[in-house]
């Protein structure tokens, strides 16, 4: 199956997708970033095409030309316009850094999550792979990974336990999805 991986961040997550290639039966046809970014910079460094664009009529021509058939977003900051949401439904699957529907929502993103979580004093969390809608996280869950939250974690140490089961709960529902 070929996807398109949308980032706007320094995308690790992008960079385990592309590690993750082997052993599953997605190839990662296009990187799409709507700004310069480390994403960008690790999608040349292994050969693939990348989009940097704010145009969404732009996009999903470029989507076209490269026969995508899946988008992941990992990392990607942006609002997607409905019409593009109800045009690739149930195409577009996005990881969440919280069990959602839990720290989901417009301004929930990155550190602001692992912050809310912290502020909280949750006892767990976790990620979500989610099909996208328009409605931002608000798309029907696919898969959740669940961490624990310590006693003494930061919103950083949070963050990099939840990153590093993000880092092998995408590959492997991006797997699982290009079998049906
Ligand atoms: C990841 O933790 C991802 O879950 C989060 O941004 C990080 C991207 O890191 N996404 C969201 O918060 C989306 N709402 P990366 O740029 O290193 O891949």
């Amino acid at each position: 199956m070929k996807i398109a991986v949308f980032a706007s961040g320094t995308g690790t997550t992008l960079q385990a997708l592309i590690d993750n290639q082997v052993y599953y039966d997605y190839q990662i046809s296009l990187v799409v970033v709507n700004r310069v970014c480390q994403a960008r910079e690790r999608a040349e460094d292994s050969g693939i095409s990348t989009l940097l664009s704010k145009d969404w009529m732009q996009i999903d021509q470029v989507l076209a030309e490269h026969q995508i058939q899946m988008i992941v977003l990992a990392g990607f900051l942006a609002i997607i316009p409905q019409w593009f949401c109800e045009k690739w439904d149930k195409k577009i699957i996005n990881i969440h850094p919280s069990l959602l529907p839990k720290f989901g929502g417009k301004g929930m993103y990155g550190m602001h999550v692992h912050k809310a979580v912290v502020s909280a004093g949750e006892q767990q969390s976790g990620c979500t792979v989610h099909y996208v809608s328009a409605e931002v996280d608000g798309g029907s869950i696919i898969a959740q990974s669940v961490v624990p939250v310590m006693q003494d974690d930061t919103p950083d140490s949070l963050a990099q336990r939840v990153q590093q089961t993000e880092k092998k709960l995408l590959p492997q529902v991006i797997g699982d999805l290009c079998k049906h």
